[in-house]
């Protein structure tokens, strides 16, 4: 049996006082969703001590954007996955596309993350997934193949039956073009059986999200196939309406 989870990823959105506004509105709100989907959201780093104890007092996870590719020391301006554990964050995304295109995360890079992660504790919600000109050239099995190979492929079976996968085809972040739910599940089905060649029958218990301009309209059918166990959500995670909506969809 898989988890079902909806994650929302605030980006760099929200003041404080905003931030704290949209935790009250999701958990309030929370019980119109069903108790076996797991909520979590990923507010900015600023606001992640002061946010974990509410939300997990409310049975809702939380989640970093992104931790360091090194354990401790001289690295100027970055949080550790040890800071992060060390607060009660649950969670960590990490490969997401705009960290990978505006900061120059490489798959090496991004390996070396979740090690770290796994090895605080943190489940990393590790994204993957093709550019637009990968798609429209139908690379996109090829690049998500190249994807989990140099990262997940690496972790031993322990470490693997951890991870949370989120595909998020670059060209649907963001822009209001979901992909079909067919699209969607025909990569996500794809992406279990390039999990299954390293490790087996274990890949039927991973979660594997979709994002990419996932909302309440085009949740529930995204959500219905036989290969998508829930969301990662940007835009519409910034309203509590709108991320319980999603979350309902289930
Ligand atoms: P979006 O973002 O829902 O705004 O398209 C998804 C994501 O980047 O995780």
């Amino acid at each position: 049996m898989r988890n079902k989870i909806v994650a929302g990823n605030w980006k760099m959105n929200t003041t404080y006082d905003e931030g704290e506004n949209l935790i009250k509105g999701i958990i309030e709100k929370k019980s119109t969703v069903k108790s076996d989907v797991t909520l979590i959201v990923a507010p900015p780093f600023t606001h992640l001590c002061c946010f974990a104890e509410p939300l997990q007092k409310a049975g809702v996870g939380i989640s970093a954007q992104n931790c360091a590719n090194h354990e401790k020391g001289a690295y100027t301006g970055e949080i550790s996955a040890a800071m992060l554990a060390s607060i009660d964050v649950q969670y960590c995304i990490i490969g997401h596309s705009e960290r990978r295109e505006y900061y120059g995360e490489t798959n090496d890079i991004l390996l070396e993350k979740v090690k770290l992660a796994l090895k605080y504790n943190l489940t990393p919600i590790f994204c993957i997934g093709e550019k637009l000109s990968e798609r429209e050239a139908g690379k996109q099995f090829e690049v998500v193949k190249t994807q989990l190979q140099t990262v997940v492929s690496q972790l031993s079976a322990v470490d693997f039956a951890k991870i949370i996968i989120a595909y998020e085809p670059v060209w649907a972040i963001g822009t209001g073009k979901t992909a079909t739910s067919a699209q969607a599940q025909e990569v996500h089905a794809y992406i279990r059986t390039v999990l299954k060649e390293t490790f087996g029958a274990a890949a039927d218990n991973t979660s594997i999200l979709y994002g990419g301009s996932c909302n309440p309209a085009t949740a529930p059918e995204l959500f219905s196939q036989p290969d998508i166990d829930g969301g990662l959500i940007g835009g519409a995670s910034l309203k509590a309406d709108d991320f319980i909506a999603v979350a309902s969809a289930f």
